[in-house]
């Protein structure tokens, strides 16, 4: 080395006498103040001089600066010939290109390593003109990693002494350091003594990388259960700096409850017996706080909600909500009343009543409510009163029977309650006039007759023949003072049959005229006339159908030779008791009846003598 630069010296002479005698000329460099590269990738510093000597007359060396400050030389050109520096930690990873022929040498780093971040040197010698020498900063980054935030789970009180922490911001493995700052809504946070405390720590990777951390402290309000907090890191790349936020966070914020309120969750409106109520409290504070809620008859809950179910009018007063704070135990208590609404049943007064025929009715119907009360009488489904009371003068029969009561509760749905009244009117017995008391039937016929008899107290009904015999009940039926009787009579002749009622008030009859149907007089004079055509036209019909019926009979003895007149007569001894029920309203004016009818009559004449 030193003989090499006795050799540059001579050189150096050699031109410098050129120069002071020729053409002045000097050595110029030109570099970059820094290059900055991302860690690991590779660098380029690139040396521009001037010089007027050729190729040939030029020394090209590269250095680094150590840290001790000493310089280490890491590349050597001269005159088309390069090598690198053996044993250098950048020997391997550097090349140099360019002759220097056209003023342009750069040295390349590949796979640039933090310890890389060195200040390069580029000098150059020129044999005549003399050295110069430009310096480049090699800067390194590293983006570091995705941040993260993590704030405390706990709640925490306002009535904390000291600062309490909030959370911790992280970034791990930057290069240079990043910066975190945190902020509150959009407001960055600075410390503030006694009040607000962040807390940065700094730690060097075994790579040479930086992570840090951040915690924040703070003396913690009210309002802060409202904001988010969240980091922003500052960092720097090549060309410039760069930012990343971490997700937000929120604190829990414990505050003491100021007041309470209370109020009746279910049912809206007006409670009624039966009803599930749910009673709820609720304070304006957060701290942790036990509730207890309790009522009349033992109800409590060691809750926030009360429920009471079926409640009845038991359960009506006042229900206390007492929160007692966990923290510094004061309680606070606030209550509110409940009230049960009930309809109790239905009290009518009588419950049952006689009014004479003509007297008055009254009446009045009332159930024990908590609230106003509206009634509604009614018979049969009809309304007849829109009141308490029932009130119905000049009574008739039509007004006997059962009466509901019907008492609801003003404004509460559902709250209803009834109940019924028999109303019995006094009076003599009323026959119904029946409108067949005329009747007429063929000999030994079982006529039922029944009649409707009304009155108070329930008549005696009797039936009898206008001969004074007795004719058996044989049934009778008593609905709504209605009295239904009936009787069945035989038919023996022309005679009267009386339904007779009475009671303490009096007495009423009717009359039903009984007329046997003599074989003589099947067909009534009366009929021939209204329908003398009809029944002419009838007889001659049966009359062809004897004549044919007497000549098959005859034609079938000529035949067989046989008698076999009885079972005929027994056939229709059968279609005689099969009519014997015949109802008193049958007797109509049929045609076809009155026919058949004539035709039994016909042959059950000679049966009976
Ligand atoms: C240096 O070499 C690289 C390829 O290795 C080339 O792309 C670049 O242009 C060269 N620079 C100069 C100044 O010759
Ligand atoms: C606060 O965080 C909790 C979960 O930790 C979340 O449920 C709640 O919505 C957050 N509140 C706000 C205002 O972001
Ligand atoms: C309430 O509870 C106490 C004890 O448990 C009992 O003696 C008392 O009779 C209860 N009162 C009512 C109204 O249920
Ligand atoms: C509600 O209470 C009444 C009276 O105490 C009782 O008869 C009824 O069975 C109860 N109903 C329910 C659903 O508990
Ligand atoms: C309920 O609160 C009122 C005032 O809000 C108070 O006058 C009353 O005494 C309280 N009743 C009970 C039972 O605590
Ligand atoms: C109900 O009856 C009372 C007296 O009994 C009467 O003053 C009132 O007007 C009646 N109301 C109606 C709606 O009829
Ligand atoms: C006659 O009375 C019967 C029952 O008694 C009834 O079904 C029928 O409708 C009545 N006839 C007339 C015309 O009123
Ligand atoms: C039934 O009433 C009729 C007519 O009123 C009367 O003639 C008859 O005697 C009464 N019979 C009895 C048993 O009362
Ligand atoms: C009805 O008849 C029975 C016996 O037949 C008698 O004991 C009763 O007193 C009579 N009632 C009236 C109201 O006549």
């Amino acid at each position: 080395m030193a003989a090499r630069d006795t050799g540059s010296l001579l050189v150096v002479g050699l031109l410098l006498f050129i120069h002071t005698w020729g053409a002045w000329g000097a050595v110029e460099v030109n570099m970059e103040d820094r290059v900055e590269v991302e860690l690991g990738d590779t660098a380029q510093i690139t040396c521009m001089f001037t010089t007027e000597d050729g190729i040939g007359g030029t020394i090209i060396q590269w250095y680094y600066v150590k840290y001790t400050g000493e310089k280490q030389r890491i590349y050597y050109l001269e005159s088309g010939m390069s090598y690198a520096e053996k044993g250098t930690p950048l020997s391997d990873r550097i090349s140099v290109n360019g002759t220097g022929a056209t003023g342009v040498v750069v040295l390349t780093i590949e796979d640039v390593q933090l310890k890389d971040e060195l200040e390069f040197i580029c000098i150059v010698k020129s044999l005549t003109v003399g050295t110069a020498e430009g310096r480049t900063k090699l800067r390194v980054f590293h983006t570091p990693e995705m941040p993260r935030i993590e704030g405390v789970q706990k709640g925490i009180s306002v009535r904390e002494d000291g600062l309490s922490k909030i959370g911790t911001c992280e970034v791990n493995n930057g290069y240079p350091q990043p910066s975190i700052t945190w902020y509150k809504g959009n407001m960055p946070i600075r410390s503030v003594r006694g009040v607000i405390n962040v807390v940065p720590s700094i730690t060097t990777e075994s790579t040479g990388l930086y992570s840090v951390k951040s915690e924040l402290s703070m003396k913690v309000v009210k309002e802060d259960e409202d904001e988010l907090f969240y980091c922003e890191i500052k960092y720097s790349i090549p060309g410039g700096t760069n930012m990343m936020e971490t997700p937000t966070i929120n604190v829990t914020v414990f505050y003491p409850h100021t007041a309470l309120e209370m109020w009746i969750e279910s049912p809206k409106g007006h409670i009624k017996e039966g009803d599930t109520v749910t009673i709820q409290c609720s304070g304006d504070g957060s701290s942790p706080s036990t509730f207890t809620i309790s009522g009349p008859k033992n109800s409590s809950s060691d809750s926030d909600v009360l429920v009471v179910e079926n409640v009845t009018r038991l359960n009506t007063g006042d229900y206390v909500c007492i929160a007692l704070d966990m923290e510094s135990f004061n309680d606070i208590i606030v209550n509110t009343s409940v009230v049960v609404n009930f309809l109790e049943d239905v009290v009518i007064k009588p419950a049952e009543i006689i009014v004479p025929k003509g007297g008055e009715l009254q009446a009045t119907c009332n159930a024990l409510s908590s609230l106003p009360t509206k009634a509604a009488w009614l018979k049969n489904g009809q309304e007849v009163s829109k009141n308490h009371t029932l009130d119905v003068k000049d009574v008739t029969f039509d007004m006997a029977g059962t009466y509901e009561c019907v008492v609801t509760a003003q404004e509460v749905e559902g709250l209803e309650s009834s109940g019924a009244m028999r109303v019995h009117v006094e009076g003599g017995p009323k026959i119904q006039t029946l409108n067949s008391t005329e009747v007429e039937e063929s000999m030994d016929t079982m006529v039922p007759l029944s009649c409707h008899v009304r009155g108070y107290p329930h008549p005696n009904v009797s039936w009898s023949t206008s001969e004074g015999k007795i004719v058996p009940t044989t049934s009778e039926k008593e609905t709504n003072d209605v009295v239904i009787s009936s009787a069945i009579v035989k038919v023996t002749g022309d005679f009267i049959v009386y339904c007779n009622a009475t009671n303490t008030f009096g007495d009423d009859s009717v009359a039903f005229n009984i007329k046997a149907i003599k074989p003589e007089t099947a067909i009534p004079p009366k009929k021939v006339k209204k329908e003398s055509r009809g029944v002419i036209i009838a007889v001659i019909i049966v009359c062809i159908l004897l004549l044919a019926i007497l000549g098959s009979v005859l034609y079938f003895l000529y035949k067989k030779g046989k008698i076999c007149g009885r079972s005929g007569k027994q056939d229709l001894n059968k279609g005689k008791s099969g009519k014997d029920n015949i109802v008193v309203e049958m007797k109509s004016d049929n045609t076809e009846e009155a026919v058949l009818l004539g035709v039994n009559g016909e042959k059950q004449a000679p049966n009976d003598q």
